[in-house]
């Protein structure tokens, strides 16, 4: 079965045999489930944290798009991602990761994993593999990598990655957020598990948080799951209605994400007011032969640097009218940012200088509008600064 296939039906599949037909999974609100026999739950659910039928429907689907044996839906990425750590991580224990991450992905590791449970997190510039293999010590316990990177769209290689890590029997993970199972796969890579905000490409219509695993290691997989709901950080029987609807155009809106993308891309490569555009589906990105290598497209999903610097970029997105100056990305509706004050100010100037995310830096979430609309936006912005 094809990708697009796969994504509108598996998971939802009608039960004619005990339900009504519904083509849509019902949306199970009951927090608790009757049973006849005391220690024999009705179709093995209990309690809705525990399991429930519409969060199921959703693991089962985000299994198969990233080609995994197993899937979990969190209540948000963060709530993913926290999990995993306290899963795969000990007190002592040393982390690699990449130097370009999400601001939250570092605030995790910065802010709760060193201070709280004494785990340490080395960053290091990941787009050389031996550079990662330099710095894995003894005590390593995982290696966390994003590709392209939030916000400098940075490339690493995770098949080397993977390949170096399997070698000390080290787990990688991958965040596939920016480019979604439909452009990348990193298991298929050699990466042992892949985490999402599913509250981007996902579920795609910015009315969700949410969050997934996948992985094909079953034991890990059992752990993750007796984690998850012992903290509880389990996402809403609603919120999973909603990722499973969303994912349904996954592929055909990925396809117009790109599409725009690259048309957005190379619009603001040749306009005299920029400086850089950091895409990899431009020729001009360093990494563009791995981007193609290693991913069926680039997404929708770019920054660039404007000439001048903070002021000039406050300027040109206070102007934009149908982008939303708005966190978040990956929805139908195009966003845009300034990392170092929004999404990534929780990172410290220094460190955001030393990795070259700089003041007059923008980011760009393309979505789906039309793109004469949205390059005659851009145009105006451009006029207001002087
Ligand atoms: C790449 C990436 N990973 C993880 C997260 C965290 O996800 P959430 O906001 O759903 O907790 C984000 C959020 O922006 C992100 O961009």
């Amino acid at each position: 079965m094809e990708f697009e296939t796969k994504a509108v039906h598996v998971g939802e599949e009608p039960d004619l045999e005990r339900g009504s037909g519904d083509v849509v999974v019902p949306i199970h609100l009951s927090s608790t489930f009757a049973r006849k026999k005391v220690n024999e739950p009705t179709q093995g659910y209990e309690y809705s944290r525990t399991g429930n039928p519409t969060r199921d429907a959703l693991e089962k689907r985000l299994a198969v798009l990233e080609d995994a044996a197993f899937g979990l839906a969190f209540a948000s990425g963060m709530a993913a991602e926290s999990t995993l750590a306290i899963t795969l991580l000990h007190t002592g224990d040393h982390v690699l990761a990449f130097d370009d991450l999400y601001g939250g992905t570092r605030r995790l590791f910065n802010r709760i994993l060193d201070p709280h449970f004494k785990v340490e997190v080395a960053y290091v510039d990941a787009r050389d593999p031996r550079r990662v293999k330099e710095a894995i010590q003894s005590n390593t316990r995982l290696i966390w990598l994003e590709s392209p990177t939030n916000p400098l769209m940075k490339i690493c290689d995770i098949a080397a990655i993977a390949e170096i890590a399997k070698e000390v029997n080290i787990p990688v993970v991958v965040d596939n957020t920016f480019l979604t199972p439909y452009f990348q796969k990193p298991l298929l890579l050699g990466a042992n598990v892949v985490v999402h905000s599913s509250t981007k490409y996902l579920n795609g219509h910015s009315d969700s948080v949410g969050g997934a695993v996948m992985l094909s290691d079953e034991d890990l997989y059992r752990k993750l799951k007796f984690n998850q709901n012992a903290m509880g950080a389990i996402l809403s029987p609603f919120d999973s209605f909603l990722v499973l609807r969303g994912i349904k155009t996954l592929a055909v809106r990925m396809r117009e994400h790109e599409r725009n993308g690259l048309r957005l891309a190379n619009y603001l490569e040749e306009h005299p007011k920029v400086k850089k555009v950091n895409y990899p589906g431009l020729r001009s990105h360093p990494q563009h032969a791995l981007a193609n290598r290693q991913a069926a497209g680039h997404g929708g999903m770019f920054s660039f640097e404007i000439r001048g610097g903070l002021e000039e970029a406050k300027r040109f997105l206070e102007s934009v009218k149908i982008f939303a100056l708005a966190e978040s990305l990956g929805g139908v509706e195009s966003l845009i940012e300034h990392p170092g004050l929004m999404t990534h100010a929780s990172v410290p100037k220094e460190i955001r200088e030393q990795v070259g995310l700089t003041d007059s830096l923008i980011r760009v979430s393309v979505g789906i509008e039309h793109i004469d609309d949205l390059i005659a936006d851009f145009d105006q912005a451009f006029q207001k600064i002087a």
